[in-house]
């Protein structure tokens, strides 16, 4: 297993290109099963987690070419309906073809998901969605079994509480169902509206999505899209966090400000200064410590549960005592006794952590436990003192892409170990 070897205290200084958001990316590559007609996607991040979903697809009968950062999908034939455990358990996007397969070709039988393990992270909104639009489910041996042998019809689905995953599968199954589909109380992350864009190319008819409500017109058939993917908005937090720790100056290349929503304030609470320039954001950390700022998770536009570990390791080394509430999920401060190890002082109480900032953390033995985790195990080592060695980074590579060639150009000292 890889590890990244990392050696503290140099400030970075130079432009990071933002990667499309592996979030959007892999919604948009499942909206390829909709379809009989090609779908090129652009700004497509290399990532593991891309790699196995392009497999899963690839497994359905779609024809997948690979270009730069242009991605082309073409399902003209969807020769299986049935995505094996092997492929779905690593990731939980990979669940998401439930629902086109399920719209496409009236039944699928997709294996339970897999993901990081930040929590019990239920797929039941997803299942009851699916039910309302007609399909009948049954559950066997870790595998959902679904069919709608009337096709999938239009519901109004009203979620109990906000998911981002279920309001893409329900988007995701709505578009080709027969009649309306509405779902209040919908997520509002970039993603949701960048899925939306996609599928409206492809000839969906989606309104709203952004908003709270959406409302989907079933159509017969979607036919051949170009989507640009949208900047990764959680890569943009986390390298804008590295800085906050080491100082410097980033231009973090493609970022958009508006979709940092609440994160972008607490920055720059915490003392770092953004500029929106012609080419992205550049990002900017005043001599001296950071501030300390207290947080809440919260879906978009709040702070996002997925840069929570990262700003830990943010408030690790900031001025005063900072409380970080964890809201979406209930196990993700597993980053927090590893970040002990380097010295962090951090008391968890329930879905609270309490962070008092120390003047410098020093370099250990730490092991990445999920993605987001990960990341702010680098951005601690990069401002630690000393040698910091990250283990099992096959987690970074998930999801962060390039990322150690990305750091080095910074002035980063950073390697990777084969092993
Ligand atoms: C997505 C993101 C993930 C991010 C999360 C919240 C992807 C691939 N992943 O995950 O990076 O951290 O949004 O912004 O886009 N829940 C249920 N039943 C369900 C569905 C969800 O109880 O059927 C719960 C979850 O366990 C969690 C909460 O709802 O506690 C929110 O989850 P959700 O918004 O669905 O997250 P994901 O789509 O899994």
């Amino acid at each position: 297993m890889d590890k990244l070897a990392i050696i503290g205290g140099r400030p970075l200084y130079g432009v990071v290109p933002i990667s499309g958001a592996k979030n959007s990316a892999l919604k948009v590559m499942a909206a390829s099963l909709l379809s009989d007609a090609p779908l090129t996607l652009t700004n497509v991040p290399r990532l593991a987690d891309v790699d196995m979903l392009l497999k899963l697809l690839e497994q359905h009968g779609a024809q997948a070419s690979f270009e730069g950062s242009t991605l082309t999908l073409h399902a003209k034939d969807i020769i299986s309906t049935e995505a094996p455990y092997d492929l779905v358990r690593k990731m939980r996007a990979s669940f998401n073809v439930l629902g086109p397969l399920l719209a496409r070709e009236s039944k699928a039988k997709v294996s339970l998901p897999g993901g990081c393990a930040i929590g019990a992270r239920p797929v039941d909104l997803h299942l009851k969605a699916l039910t309302a639009m007609g399909a009948v489910i049954e559950l066997d041996e870790g595998y959902v079994i679904a069919e709608a042998p009337d096709g999938l019809k239009g519901a109004a689905i009203s979620l109990p509480f906000v998911s981002v995953g279920a309001t893409e599968h329900t988007m995701l199954a709505a578009v080709l169902a027969k009649g309306d589909t509405s779902i209040d109380n919908a997520a509002r992350e970039p993603e949701i509206a960048d899925l939306a864009a996609c599928l409206n190319a492809m000839g969906a008819k989606i309104s709203g999505a952004g908003g709270t409500t959406i409302h989907i017109e079933g159509v017969d058939r979607l036919h051949a899209a170009e989507h640009e993917v949208l900047p990764d908005r959680i890569e943009t937090g986390a390298y804008a966090m590295a800085v906050g720790v080491t100082g410097g100056e980033l231009t973090l290349k493609g970022a958009k400000a508006d979709l940092l929503g609440a994160a972008l304030p607490v920055l720059e609470e915490a003392g770092l200064v953004i500029d929106e320039t012609d080419v992205g954001l550049r990002v900017r950390k005043p001599e001296g410590l950071c501030k300390s700022v207290d947080i809440i998770t919260q879906p978009f536009p709040g702070f996002p549960t997925d840069l929570q570990a990262q700003f830990m390791a943010m408030m690790a080394t900031a001025d005063g005592a900072s409380s970080i509430k964890e809201t979406i999920f209930e196990n993700r401060f597993m980053h927090a006794p590893e970040l002990s190890r380097m010295g962090a002082k951090i008391s968890v109480d329930g879905q609270t952590a309490t962070v008092r900032g120390v003047k410098r953390l020093k370099g250990a033995p730490v092991m990445a436990t999920d993605l987001r985790a990960s990341m702010s195990l680098i951005i601690a080592a990069l401002g630690a003192e000393g040698q910091t060695m990250v283990n099992r980074v096959y987690h970074l590579d998930r999801g962060f892409e390039r990322l150690e060639e990305k750091l080095a150009h910074c002035g980063a000292l950073i390697e990777r170990v084969k092993e």
